[in-house]
């Protein structure tokens, strides 16, 4: 396997292996502890049937569904995550963790690049670890205690999903899904601290008002998107990225509209935050 880092903070592809095969496990945790040093990690050229993108997730977690939109219909955990020329707002359009507003969010996010625009549809990542590291001490300090309350209802997450619900919504989703999360949260495999508040899904800090805590929130919102804690991956098809939900935000840049960006993506099981 050959590992190459695409910038300071956060991303590397792995070049060499071919995931349609099954994988020995010295394989599989070679892949893992990439995964873990560098937050996503990036494939090319993968040729994955559904069932075989599948095997790759059972080899790396436990595939778990999304609560708004249904799967394919031989495999429930597997979701299209498309853009379709006529439309004009993205998946998760904004920068975000993935359902932080679960009360176990997924640890991983695995993204396979169907088709794609000529141009754009890139996605940027950033690396929460460093966000947190490049805090002083006296906000750090601050963080420590504090909560942040995470609902699946802020408008532009709301609207960034509307397309789907109406294409492939679930009848059992519910309105709204809220939960609190520790603002600092240490890595239950690295031991890592990052921060773990997003815009896409925070609304406030426990125990403040949304107007209290907004200009705070605004501030460490600006913070973490800031150039050096990022990485951008532009898509080929049979690209694959697997992210770590827990230590790094994402943000799929909108700038193709008239063209269609089908991805296949699964969610694997995470633990409640701490
Ligand atoms: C997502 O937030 O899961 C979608 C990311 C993307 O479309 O690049």
């Amino acid at each position: 396997m050959e590992i190459v880092r695409i910038a300071g903070a956060v991303g590397a592809e792995i070049h060499d292996v071919d995931l349609a095969q099954p994988l020995a496990p010295s394989t599989v945790s070679a892949i893992r502890a990439v995964w873990l040093e560098h937050g996503v990690i990036f494939f090319r050229d993968q040729k994955l049937d559904p069932r075989q993108f599948m095997d790759f997730a059972l080899a790396m977690g436990t595939p778990i569904e999304y609560p708004f939109v249904r799967g394919l219909p031989d495999f429930p955990q597997i979701i299209e995550v498309k853009k379709l020329e006529h439309e004009r707002t993205n998946f998760g359009g904004m920068w975000h963790t993935d359902t932080a507003y679960l009360e176990c969010p997924p640890s991983a996010t695995m993204l396979l690049a169907r088709e794609l625009p000529p141009y754009g549809g890139d996605t940027e990542f950033s690396s929460m670890a460093a966000a947190y590291d490049a805090l002083s001490d006296g906000l750090k300090a601050t963080l420590s205690g504090l909560r942040g309350v995470n609902s699946s209802a802020k408008a532009d997450v709301t609207k960034s999903r509307e397309d789907r619900i109406a294409s492939d919504g679930r009848a059992d989703a519910r309105k709204q899904y809220v939960s609190e999360h520790p603002v600092v949260r240490t890595h239950p495999e690295t031991g890592r601290k990052s921060l773990y508040i997003n815009s896409g899904h925070t609304v406030r800090f426990a125990g403040w008002t949304e107007e209290e805590s907004q200009p705070l929130l605004s501030f460490l919102f600006h913070h973490q998107q800031r150039a050096e804690f990022t990485c951008r991956f532009a898509w080929r098809p049979g690209s694959l990225a697997l992210w770590d939900n827990r230590c790094t935000l994402h943000n799929p840049v909108n700038d193709y509209h008239g063209f269609r960006r089908i991805m296949h993506r699964i969610t694997l099981a995470g633990d409640r935050p701490r």
